[in-house]
């Protein structure tokens, strides 16, 4: 490689990018409980999808489990930042189970528009992926009144009860464009189909998106940090590709980079998902500045400044802790 080459390679870094507030707060809430309550605590489902942090908490003595009947009688479990359905809270009860619920508020918002829809008797057409724990947490709200729609091409399978009587609700963490075109081929053939009373895909998705979006024109490359299963995450990557970068990969970790991706690349985008940590991106930019992408410029999309207060039970304990 030539100098002239070299002074050309470069780093976009979306802003915002990483954690959201609801994320920060779920994080916060199992660190909290180990503080106040000393090991082991239990979380149900992993507490943000991201496996650094999952890792991180067990060991600092977190037993992450998948239903909350592996959790022993009495003790305390953290329910994921993702939500669950009222059944689970039922389950805990039945097991005198101390009970922390760290959902993220904008889902819960989601969940209070099921009920009240699911109340006044719409059928209810619930966006998201299917299997996606947030979307089984939503639909546990109203069963009956709930049908998944997995995406435009999904939209044919839809069955109502009532045209006349049907909404639209969403997973927080889907992609913003093609929700729209779910939405538009929906209304095809439901015309009277309402509008969520808000956003329900948050603030945090959009943004992490607009950013993406931004800079994927200009990108050769785009590195996402976040894992497979995290359902924003993903999204980035599809994003970045959908408006023109030339590459796109998630990985959880820089070392998980192949070097033949910089092969003939001038400029690398990166950004993160909702649920990953900052040092990961940092690990990320060192690994691209050894490699010559030293020069990393911010693409701001927007400014966040949104922060949740703790849930209520960890609030009280540490409030009595003094
Ligand atoms: Fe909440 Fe959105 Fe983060 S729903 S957990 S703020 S990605």
């Amino acid at each position: 490689t030539s100098t002239t080459d070299q002074a050309t390679k470069r780093v976009l870094l979306a802003a915002p990018r990483g954690y959201c507030a609801g994320v920060d707060r779920a994080v916060v809430t199992v660190e909290k409980a180990l503080e106040l309550y000393g090991p082991p605590v239990y979380v149900r489902k992993e507490i943000v999808h991201n496996k650094h942090v999952v890792t991180t908490l067990e060991k600092r003595g977190a037993i992450f489990v998948e239903e909350t009947d592996e959790v022993p009688e009495g003790a305390t479990v953290i329910f994921s930042a993702h939500g669950v359905a009222p059944v689970v809270h039922e389950e805990a009860k039945a097991l005198s189970l101390k009970t922390i619920d760290a959902t993220c508020p904008l889902v819960t918002k989601v969940h209070r528009e099921a009920v009240r829809f699911a109340s006044d008797d719409f059928d209810i057409l619930l966006i998201g992926h299917e299997g996606h724990e947030e979307v089984v947490g939503t639909s546990g709200e109203a069963p009956e009144h709930i049908t998944l729609v997995d995406g435009p091409d999904d939209v044919a399978n839809v069955t109502v009860r009532d045209p006349e009587k049907v909404v639209w609700l969403s997973q927080t963490t889907l992609s913003v464009d093609e929700t729209m075109e779910t939405v538009r081929r929906l209304r095809e053939r439901f015309p009277s189909l309402q509008d969520p009373p808000s956003d329900d895909i948050c603030y945090a998705t959009q943004n992490r998106q607009l950013a993406v979006k931004q800079m994927a024109p200009d990108c050769d490359l785009m590195i996402v940090v976040g894992s497979r299963n995290s359902s924003n995450s993903v999204r980035l990557v599809e994003v970045a590709l959908e408006h023109g970068s030339r590459a796109g990969h998630l990985v959880d970790y820089a070392d998980e980079i192949d070097e033949a991706w910089l092969e003939g690349v001038t400029t690398v985008g990166v950004t993160s998902g909702a649920s990953v940590p900052e040092l990961l991106v940092r690990d990320v930019l060192t690994y691209l500045a050894e490699r010559g992408y030293a020069d990393v410029t911010p693409v701001v999309a927007a400014e966040e400044s949104l922060l949740f207060s703790l849930p209520n039970e960890i609030r009280r304990d540490l409030k009595a802790r003094g």
